[in-house]
């Protein structure tokens, strides 16, 4: 059992024992006490980026979930390795969509729809989706570029199937003008398409998953809000239902939310409808901003929590002692035509 302060000097002593060699990017939605090491913070986007772009790292200490470990593998050479702190940092949004699930609802619509579908998947899934959705001619999204890659996928085929978050898909394409009625949902569970409009009139079938953090910001919230403070600002991630971003003032990813609030006149008021550590940094980074969580219960993120000072400091003395833990690697069946998904969003990110 070793002090805060103990463990701050491991990290601290490998990071500069392995100077560039050792990448350690952060998410959004990682604790203070890990994103104060981070060599990099940001959405889901930039961290593939990033990751894809660290020609002098051999090792890439992952401070984020399971998907984004193995899109940090799938983008990197065969020499570099990534390692996830805790194994246990899954996302049960990425859980909602498994492989076998995903083969025979493209068998069902296929049979639909005949082959006038272009799959799509947010980056929050597992590599064998990704890969499935690349070997189908498809591409990944993420947050920030859903509309432009929607568009995309508009420009190929009559409609797109978009794994594994409804409320991103559903809130992007009604951005683009399409209507509610014209998106179906597939539910994986029942193995059945829920439409209203005749199926050959739909043009997006969203897959019935969501996240487990962002359903908890809710209608109720935001009629509070209105009420107790009528000028506030609120502002959500897209991940919340089409309700909640409709009552919204605005919504996008988290580099989106930070933006918004770091270029808002001193003064302004916001809530919040994210990750509870995103939202607890950006009120101790904005003094000067009254800022308040959506949901006055504040919403961890159960796995992002997982990684924490101890199990960063663990992860680095193992690549310091040459017995390396937790690495991630997608198998190159899989990475394959998982990276032509990813390539294909990158390319026009
Ligand atoms: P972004 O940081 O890309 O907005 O993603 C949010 C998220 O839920 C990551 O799991
Ligand atoms: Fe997954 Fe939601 Fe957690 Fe993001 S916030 S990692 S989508 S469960």
């Amino acid at each position: 059992n070793m002090s805060e302060d103990e463990l701050r000097s491991i990290v601290s002593r490998v990071k500069s024992e392995m100077g560039s060699r050792l990448f350690l990017p952060g998410h959004h939605y990682q604790k203070d006490e890990v994103i104060e090491f981070a060599d990099a913070r940001g959405d889901s986007l930039k961290l593939a980026q990033l990751s894809a772009s660290q020609h002098e790292a051999e090792a890439i200490v992952f401070c984020g979930v399971h998907f984004m470990a193995e899109t940090a593998d799938i983008l990197t050479r065969e020499d570099q390795h990534v390692y996830l702190p805790d194994m246990r940092a899954g996302c049960s949004m990425a859980d909602m969509a498994n492989i076998q699930q995903t083969e025979r609802a493209w068998a069902k619509l296929m049979e639909l729809f005949d082959d006038t579908i272009l799959p799509l998947t947010y980056v929050n899934s597992t590599a064998a989706i990704k890969s499935f959705v690349g070997k189908y001619g498809g591409a990944t999204v993420t947050s920030s570029n859903a509309a432009d890659m929607i568009k995309w996928a508009f420009d190929q085929k009559e409609r797109i199937l978009f794994l594994p978050d409804q409320h991103l898909g559903r809130n992007t394409a009604y951005d683009l003008g399409i209507r509610l009625e014209e998106m179906a949902v597939w539910d994986p569970i029942k193995e059945e398409l829920i439409h209203e409009v005749p199926v050959e009139d739909v043009k997006v079938i969203l897959w019935k998953g969501h996240c487990s953090v962002h359903e908890n910001f809710r209608v109720t919230n935001v009629e509070q809000v209105r009420r107790d403070y009528p000028d506030m600002n609120i502002i959500v991630h897209p991940e919340c239902s089409r309700e909640v971003v409709e009552l919204s003032d605005y919504a996008g990813s988290t580099n989106y939310i930070i933006n918004q609030i770091e270029n808002a006149p001193a003064g302004s008021s916001w809530a919040i409808g994210t990750e509870m550590n995103l939202v607890n940094r950006i009120i101790q980074e904005h003094p000067e901003q009254h800022i308040i969580s959506l949901n006055p219960m504040m919403c961890p993120c159960l796995t992002m929590n997982r990684i924490d000072l101890p199990h960063l400091a663990w992860s680095l003395e193992s690549l310091a002692n040459g017995n390396p833990q937790n690495v991630i690697k997608v198998d190159p069946s899989t990475a394959i035509d998982a990276k032509k998904a990813l390539d294909r969003m990158l390319e026009r990110a």
